[in-house]
């Protein structure tokens, strides 16, 4: 079944404990998009704010690094509690060194690429990662729409785990609703993760479960 991962971007900043409350039993992991104002225009929060909400609850903490250079801040990272953190193929860090770096703290490993960037600049990488990110829209806000031309590297990019590591989860970021949900789990996308469907929808834990079964055929969810 494939798991879904809200995105906190889209919650209320104002009340985030309030704000987990609403997908704490429903959601598989919660993910949590840093911003530097450096690697994208936006800012958001870093080590301090995570280590806050990781007192709220026992989710997965499924930590996405839009920043330039993470390496010399992910050990304030490592301590928040983090389950996976994720770096971006484009953060002008030495990719292999960061990964191993967030491996030897006991934490699972992740790379993102960005929609223009291709997919052999991380194949190399492929069997040192947990997993594996795709960016559906160009990061750093919710609410923007799928980027339908990445549907073939999602495709690939399943074919390329399947092929040298299978055990690493291929997840999906940006524009997601039911239809592009759909889209997304049938060109093999393992998580889901969600942020303006799931916070702005008026019952999340419904939307979060009509999204997990989007790509089943058998599925009555929708149907009432
Ligand atoms: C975009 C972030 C996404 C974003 C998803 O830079 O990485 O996680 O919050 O939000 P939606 O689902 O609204 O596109
Ligand atoms: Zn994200």
């Amino acid at each position: 079944m494939t798991k879904i991962a809200p995105s906190l971007l889209s919650a209320d900043f104002s009340c985030l404990s309030d704000e987990i409350k609403r997908i704490e039993h429903t959601a598989d992991m919660l993910h949590l998009d840093v911003m530097d104002g450096h690697f994208v225009n936006n800012i958001t929060f870093g080590p301090v704010v995570v280590s806050a909400i990781r007192e709220k609850s026992r989710l997965l903490f499924d930590v996405h690094l839009m920043i330039t250079n993470p390496s010399r801040i992910i050990p304030e990272f490592i301590k928040t509690g983090a389950d996976i953190i994720t770096i971006h193929a484009e953060c002008q860090d030495e990719l292999l060194p960061t990964i191993r770096m967030i491996k030897n703290a006991g934490i699972k490993a992740g790379i993102s690429i960005n929609p223009p960037t291709p997919l052999n600049i991380v194949a190399p990488l492929i069997q040192e990662i947990d997993l594996l990110l795709i960016m559906s829209v160009n990061p750093g806000w919710s609410g923007q729409g799928f980027i339908q031309e990445v549907l073939p590297k999602i495709r690939e990019a399943k074919g390329l785990l399947k092929r040298d590591n299978p055990a690493a989860e291929l997840e999906v970021d940006g524009g997601i609703n039911l239809e592009t949900g759909k889209q997304a789990i049938e060109a093999g996308a393992d998580i889901l993760v969600a942020g303006s469907f799931v916070f702005n929808s008026i019952d999340p834990g419904k939307a979060i479960e009509d999204l997990r079964c989007a790509g089943t055929v058998t599925c009555s969810c929708h149907s009432n």
